[in-house]
């Protein structure tokens, strides 16, 4: 323990060579570049709110609500478009926030799970996740709040096989699976 603490307080520490060593600049490093000039005006409107800001082109939706806006319901997964923790909606369809850079969703309504609740209240899907008990650790329950919110929108039924097949871009590491398919079946019925 005291040899581990020791290395650690000789990577971490100020003053000692490893930390000099980690503070220098490299010799060959490029100089940064000027933020500003790298950046664009970027007009977001989110939540039925109008956000202005500058963003480096490169930038995805989802690192401009989270990183930029502090949104940070909009959970990131996979950042690969592979597991739908994402999930956002851009006018009204699902749509994963990782793969769409946060310039080309300028002019589109972006919903966010914070906009979904009418005050206090909260949407029937969110409440059917509540009452079904359809999370554990909750990390990729915005995503499936937001895409089966999506789903229902054309207010067609469907049946649970058809339901699990439409949110099967949705994964849940804690296997919630049948209670999120339970929560999307009673707001479907709602
Ligand atoms: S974080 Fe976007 S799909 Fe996984
Ligand atoms: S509730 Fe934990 S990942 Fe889905």
């Amino acid at each position: 323990m005291t040899a581990l603490l020791a290395t650690v307080a000789l990577l971490l520490l100020p003053g000692t060579d490893a930390a000099a060593a980690e503070a220098a600049p490299a010799a060959t490093a490029p100089p940064a570049p000027a933020a500003a000039a790298d950046t664009v005006p970027v007009t977001l409107r989110i939540n039925g709110r109008t956000h202005r800001l500058q963003l480096e082109p490169r930038v995805a939706l989802l690192d401009a609500l989270r990183e930029n806006l502090h949104l940070t319901g909009t959970k990131k997964g996979c950042d690969h478009g592979q597991c739908g923790a994402c999930t956002v909606h851009l006018d009204g369809q699902s749509a994963l926030s990782c793969l769409r850079l946060a310039v080309m969703s300028q002019g589109q309504e972006i919903t966010t799970i914070e906009g979904l609740a009418t005050g206090e209240t909260l949407h029937p899907m969110q409440a059917a996740f509540v009452k079904h008990d359809a999370f554990q650790c909750g990390y990729c329950t915005p995503g499936q709040i937001m895409a089966a919110t999506a789903l229902l929108q054309d207010k067609q039924p469907r049946s649970a096989v058809e339901i699990r097949e439409a949110m099967s871009g949705n994964l849940c590491r804690c296997a919630a699976y049948p209670n999120i398919i339970a929560a999307i079946e009673d707001a479907q019925r709602a």
